[in-house]
Formats: C-alpha cells, structure tokens, sequence
C-alpha cells in the first residue's frame, strides 16, 4: 500500500490564466492506493458527498486507466471541491504518484503532470496542468504547453481564503471574455513577468504587483459574492495582492512574513459583513506531493 499527500494549489494568480500555478503548504488530499483487480475509488473528507465513486467519473479513474494501474484507491478529501483549491488536481495528482509507485511504472514527475491532467479534463472539458504540476513538481509552475513546465522554489506567504458559496471550473470558464485588446494582453504579459521575477526572487512585492489581470479575474470576480470588498480589507491588512484562487470562488492574497494573520482576519470580516460564512488559511507556497510507504514511516 502506498500513502501520498497531495497539496492544494492556486492556479492562475491573476494574470498567469491557465498557466501559472504555486503548491499550498495547506490544506492536503490523502491518497492511499492498493493493487487490485479493477479499479474501485472510496472518497471521505471535507465535500466528499458531491465526489463521484464510480471510476469512470471520477478523476483518478482516469488517472488509472492512464497508468493501467487498477487499484483500490481512498481519497480522504481536504481540499474542498470547487473552492479554487485544485481539489481534483490534488487527486489526480496523488493518486498519479501512489500509482506510479505502487506499479514500478517509473515516470519522473513530470511525466506525471500530462497523465494527471487527464483527470482534470473530466472536470472542466480541458486537459489543463496549472494546478496538476504545482501539485506533483511543488513550488511555483509555469505550464506554458509546447514549452513545457517550470518549476521554481518559492517561499512568499499568502493567506486563502474559501467561501461556502461553489463555483464550478465550467461556469467560471463560461464568463471569460473571447478576446482580449492588444492593451490588454501588453498589460498582462508584464505583470505576468514581474509576478514570475517575484518569485524567483522570492519577493512578495513584485509578485503582488503581478497578481493581476484585467480581462479574467474581473468576469469571475462577479460570481464571488464581497469580492471587491474582500480584496481591499486584504489590501489594507498589509497584502502585496490579490485575486480569484483558480476559477475561484477562493480569494488570495500574497504578503510579507508577520502579515497573514492582520489579513486572514480582514477577509474574514469582509466576508462576514456581507453574510457570507467562510475560513481562511494562512499559508505559504510549499512542496509538491509526497510518499509515505510503508517503508518510510
Ligand atoms: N486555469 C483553470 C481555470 C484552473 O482558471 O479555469 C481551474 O481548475
């Protein structure tokens, strides 16, 4: 039996649409994979209730059939579904790893990221890897297609912040705008490259100033009922950003060390005064997946 935790993720990060993405130091999927004869899926934790069983609806199904691993597998959810969190991707990702292990299949992590990008495709209607590869790779990632994904070492603090309302990865891709102006996509190239130097440099200030787009966060901010409001009590708090966590309806924040608690508290009131129940975490970008076998613990 092998054992892997498998992180949440931001994808996007305002203004790396489809691309970017950073590894959550918290919260975690728990994935526990055992060989089998047919593939069968167990699902407990946090929104477990709206997770399908059934193999072939399920994303790590598909990461299975992908490897022709069958397993028992059991996926203890802490990523809430449809929170912006990459809660399939930390499935995905999980069980591409246990599997990879559990059959000797030996794919580097990379090689993962395709496979596991299978599993988002059931989800949203599109093979995606901004938040598989920060969920396998860990760290800051660039997925930038035939160009292949990046990873880069980061330790910039950030708080999320999750409301009970869900937005689902397809109706958040609905309201995107078809096109962009050329003023547009300038703006957006440069801040995308100075959230990228951020984080190379592990500076929270280039890579707040980076955190923004102006053609699809602000469609989606729409669906996040306090957005706006939330975002400027993160901003007043003391962070360097702020945007919608993947297809939202989570919101983040970047900030310097000491701040996450002044602006875990702010968006928590934010959300508050509009009636809107929610939990904030304050965290930082972490580590990719990691392997508990037997032998490791
Ligand atoms: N980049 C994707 C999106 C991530 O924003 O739609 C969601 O899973």
């Amino acid at each position: 039996m092998i054992t892997v935790r498998a992180p949440a993720t931001s994808a996007n990060l305002g203004s790396g649409f489809d691309v970017f993405g950073v590894a959550l130091g918290r919260p975690a999927d728990v994935v526990q994979v055992e060989k089998a004869e047919e593939t069968s899926i167990e699902v407990t934790g946090v929104g477990s209730r709206f997770i399908p069983e059934d193999p072939e609806g399920n994303t790590v199904g598909a990461v299975a059939k992908a490897l022709d691993a069958p397993a028992h597998i059991k996926i203890d959810k802490g990523v809430r579904p449809a929170s912006g969190l990459g809660s399939s991707a930390a499935s995905a990702a999980g069980a591409a790893l246990a599997l990879n292990e559990l059959y000797d299949r030996g794919h580097s992590r990379s090689e993962l990221v395709p496979i596991a990008a299978e599993g988002e495709e059931l989800v949203s209607g599109e093979a995606h890897e901004d938040n598989v590869a920060p969920a396998l790779l860990g760290g800051f990632t660039v997925a930038a297609g035939d160009v292949g994904v990046t990873a880069v070492d980061a330790r910039i603090p950030l708080v999320v912040c999750l409301p009970e309302s869900v937005v689902s990865t397809r109706d958040a891709r609905d309201v995107i705008p078809d096109r962009a102006t050329l003023d547009e996509l300038v703006g957006t190239v440069g801040k995308a490259a100075t959230l990228a130097v951020g984080m190379c440099r592990d500076d929270p200030d280039l890579v707040g100033r980076g955190m923004h787009d102006d053609v699809v966060s602000p469609a989606r901010a729409e669906l996040i009922d306090g957005y706006d409001e939330v975002r400027d009590a993160a901003l007043d708090a003391g962070a360097t950003g702020v945007t919608v966590s993947g297809a939202g309806p989570g919101v983040i924040a970047a900030c310097y060390p000491g701040r996450r608690r002044a602006i875990a508290s702010a968006m928590v009131e934010a959300f508050d005064d509009r009636g809107v129940e929610c939990r904030a975490y304050q965290t930082a970008v972490g580590p990719g997946a990691t392997v508990h076998s037997p032998d490791s613990e």
